[in-house]
């Protein structure tokens, strides 16, 4: 299977990079499905319903997102209506939506996509190495699932390689996002899953992490409430990582980084 999963976006100058790559990123990298963190995609805070469209428009198959769903009110509804847009598992029991998907591709192959959240440096989530392995228990790679991807929504880089270590061998790649910057470790776990720590956000990156510079600034320098963060407009490369997973096993064969557009000065892997 070829799956492209894009990083954390952010405001309209990551919408728009995303919208206008992506349909063309599916045809050169023949992809069989697309997912899209998109917890930032709204003003820099959370997505709306229109935004889900828009992305499922341009070719996204499954929208993930993290400790942001929530902030703009109108999601709240479309969580538990709508199984493509799912957001963390270990939140508390009651939280509207899902933590998992399977996706049916159009020639029959089946896809899971599951997000987990960590919790150093994070909210008071649950036991995010209990919830994955609970979720993990309900499928068995290459046997219920031909590919398992796991967005891993977290701060520290010693949380996310562990919990990238307990699921080695188990899903197609675990994939890290959150933290809004790309880190250079892309490569395939002993157990044959791909990992990556952080796959970087889709956003203007001559900000702070996505937002406006002067307005973080201020922020950091001063007690005085500062005005509230809005997103950097510049333009916005795309940040993600292509991977190949072969159908009988479900584990890894390529797992390479992209980025594209922008500032950040990046990859960009032969599509053959
Ligand atoms: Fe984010
Ligand atoms: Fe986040």
């Amino acid at each position: 299977m070829r799956l492209l999963f894009c990083g954390d976006v952010v405001g309209r100058a990551g919408r728009q990079v995303l919208l206008e790559r992506l349909p063309a990123l599916r045809a050169e990298f023949a992809l069989d499905a697309v997912v899209v963190n998109g917890e930032n995609a709204a003003g820099g805070f959370g997505i709306t319903p229109q935004i889900c469209q828009e992305f499922f428009a341009a070719g996204t198959d499954v929208i993930t997102t993290g400790n942001h769903v929530f902030d703009q009110r109108e999601i709240i509804p479309q969580l538990d209506r709508e199984p493509r847009l799912i957001r963390p598992l270990n939140m508390m029991p009651g939280t509207p939506g899902r933590g998992s998907v399977e996706v049916r591709l159009v020639d029959g192959r089946k896809l899971v996509v599951l997000q987990v959240m960590g919790r150093l440096f994070m909210g008071p989530y649950d036991d995010p190495f209990r919830a994955l392995e609970a979720e993990l228990a309900k499928h068995t790679l290459g046997a219920t699932a031909h590919a398992i991807v796991v967005d891993l929504h977290a701060e520290a880089t010693s949380e996310k390689m562990a919990l990238g270590h307990l699921a080695d061998g188990r899903v197609s790649a675990v994939i890290g996002t959150h933290t809004h910057v790309p880190t250079a470790d892309a490569w395939i776990l002993p157990g044959g899953t791909a990992y990556i720590t952080d796959v970087g956000m889709t956003g203007d990156y001559d900000s702070v992490i996505g937002m406006e510079k002067s307005i973080s600034l201020q922020r950091f320098r001063s007690h005085v409430p500062a005005q509230r963060n809005v997103p950097a407009l510049g333009e916005a490369t795309l940040c993600a990582v292509f991977l190949e997973t072969d159908d009988r096993t479900g584990l890894a064969r390529r797992f390479e980084p992209l980025r594209l557009g922008g500032r950040l000065s990046g990859t960009t892997p032969d599509a053959g």
